[in-house]
């Protein structure tokens, strides 16, 4: 059985992906997630949206591919960048592909032991995540960082060690600079 090829058009202004599933990330889904827990709850006041996910996915079946774009919008939790949870993969060695679309940022990834890289991304930038790396984004600029996102549809996301352990380090803003420092909760 053969399933039928599909072409959508991206709205390459909002992100929007037509009759994508649509989820909704607010900062109250990141409890825990970042460094400084007095300016979170400060901030947890107003809950805004850290970001939107349109995902057209398949089954999980080996072979298929997903896709989704991610809107994610500009702002700070003290001196952190907002970010995506990250995740490494429920099957780890399942790679990625991201391209960039609006905005500004970057991807944070990590290996299990902690190794990490940090890729700076705009419009038109390719990232391959690799097997096994742990990968996050992070809104560095002003207005919302609009991606795209490839994945293999049995690929599924493994959230656990990163929500409770963070990656080792942390993109904060310094003097109007985008800077990663060691994140002090981070152990192997
Ligand atoms: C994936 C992609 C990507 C990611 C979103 C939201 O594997 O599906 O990496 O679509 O899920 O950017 O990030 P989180 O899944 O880490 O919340
Ligand atoms: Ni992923």
């Amino acid at each position: 059985e053969y399933k039928n090829p599909l072409g959508v058009d991206i709205d390459l202004e909002t992100g929007v992906i037509p009759g994508a599933k649509k989820l909704v990330r607010r900062l109250s889904d990141l409890k825990g997630y970042f460094a400084d827990e007095k300016a979170y709850e400060e901030l947890l006041k107003e809950n805004p949206v850290v970001y939107e996910v349109y995902a057209v996915e398949q089954e999980e079946k080996d072979g298929d591919l997903n896709f989704a774009t991610t809107v994610l919008y500009p702002g700070k939790v003290g001196r952190e960048f907002f970010f995506t949870k990250g995740h490494y993969h429920s099957k780890a060695d399942r790679a990625e592909i991201y391209y960039g679309i609006k905005g500004k940022g970057g991807m944070l990834l990590q290996t299990p032991e902690g190794r990490a890289e940090w890729i700076e991304m705009g419009p038109g930038t390719v990232v391959y995540v690799p097997p096994y790396w742990a990968h996050r984004t992070v809104n560095t600029g002003d207005e919302p960082f609009i991606f795209l996102a490839v994945y293999p549809a049995d690929a599924g996301h493994d959230y656990g060690s990163i929500a409770e352990k963070g990656f080792s380090k942390l993109v904060v803003e310094e003097g109007g600079e985008v800077k990663l420092v060691d994140n002090p909760r981070w152990k192997e």
